[in-house]
């Protein structure tokens, strides 16, 4: 066992939905992620579709040597509909978002290492040309970390889901 466990992902399955719910019902979650995934009920409706990888976005679990830390999520930004991103006319662009778990292991760079794992591991598709991400303006916590990570401010612009700082990382 090495002396720091490492951050990686694997893809999430149906077993790690309770564990999401719990998650997703904690204030730090809710503050940025809102209210609609209280019961296991909407959390199963809202996942199933990406664990069965029928849905436009796939979805991780992030871990720390063999514990469960986090989620998180990347999609093809082309295409996405809803009203998201609908400018897009590039077929790599990918977007990600991610939330660290447990409230005590937060602000302790875990989410500028899981940021990175994420951006290595889908930058190893060569199709894959940039990676952008969109937090709140006011979530200043999450700017800081995907600054660390390597993101760039491009602009703010407002999202079905509101206004958001659109960051983004090119392929060095
Ligand atoms: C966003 C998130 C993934 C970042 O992960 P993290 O492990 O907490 O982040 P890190 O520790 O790697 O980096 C956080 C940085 O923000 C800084 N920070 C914390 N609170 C801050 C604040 N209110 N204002 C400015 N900077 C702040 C920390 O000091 C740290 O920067 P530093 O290393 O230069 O001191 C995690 O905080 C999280 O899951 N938050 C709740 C859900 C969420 O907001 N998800 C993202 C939605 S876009």
């Amino acid at each position: 066992m090495p002396a720091h466990p490492s951050v990686t992902l694997r893809l999430m399955t149906e077993q790690d939905l309770p564990l999401l719910h719990t998650w997703a019902n904690t204030p730090h979650w809710r503050e940025w992620w809102g209210d609609e995934l209280q019961t296991i009920e909407a959390v199963r409706e809202h996942y199933m579709p990406r664990v069965l990888l029928a849905s436009k976005v796939t979805p991780y679990i992030v871990m720390l040597g063999s514990k469960r830390i986090g989620y998180a999520q990347s999609y093809v930004v082309m295409g996405h509909g809803g009203g998201w991103w609908e400018d897009e006319t590039d077929p790599g662009a990918r977007g990600i978002d991610q939330s660290i778990g447990p409230v005590h292991l937060l602000n302790q760079g875990l989410g500028t290492l899981l940021v990175k794992t994420l951006v290595a591991q889908l930058f190893a598709d060569p199709a894959v040309t940039k990676i952008q991400t969109d937090p709140s303006p006011k979530n200043l916590r999450a700017i800081r970390c995907y600054e660390k990570a390597g993101f760039r401010r491009v602009k703010e612009v407002m999202t079905p889901d509101g206004p958001a700082v659109f960051m983004l990382k090119e392929r060095a």
